[in-house]
């Protein structure tokens, strides 16, 4: 292989290895993609303080906060539910209908289960969903 070719390849390789992390990051963001996948490297716990003010809408039994990548549910007195906020399809944030006990996307009208199992599209993907528990006013997300 001769120097300028050998550059030349190196170049383009370069600029696909600098464009990689863009394209990936721009994926998680539209598209039926996978940004609502569990895990990104952190399987720590994480634990949230329920007595403070920004978690006051779990105070109230069909109340729901969004955290973090996480929408935090409280569907029942003692039933917590931890799902990813972002829709499967494009990304956009889902909310919590207590009405129907069920998770909505309002930008296509995706509908999910309380346990983030596709009830209509267009996403096809189930909503990731996280263990949960809660100790006094610890609420503990893996
Ligand atoms: S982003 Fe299209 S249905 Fe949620």
């Amino acid at each position: 292989m001769k120097r300028r070719e050998f550059v030349s390849k190196v170049a383009v390789g370069g600029s696909i290895l600098f464009v990689s992390p863009f394209y990936l990051n721009s994926c998680s963001k539209g598209g039926d993609s996978a940004t609502d996948s569990p895990d990104t490297g952190n399987t720590d716990p994480i634990n949230i303080d329920l007595s403070k003010s920004e978690f006051s809408d779990l105070n109230t039994v069909g109340g729901y906060v969004y955290y973090d990548k996480y929408i935090i549910i409280r569907s029942g007195e003692s039933a917590y539910h931890v799902l990813s906020k972002f829709c499967t399809h494009q990304g956009d944030w889902v909310e919590y209908l207590h009405s129907s006990n069920q998770i909505k996307c309002n930008l296509h009208g995706s509908m999910f289960t309380i346990a983030g199992v596709v009830l209509n599209g267009p996403a096809t993907r189930n909503l990731a969903a996280y263990n949960v528990s809660v100790s006094g006013n610890i609420l503990t997300i893996g």
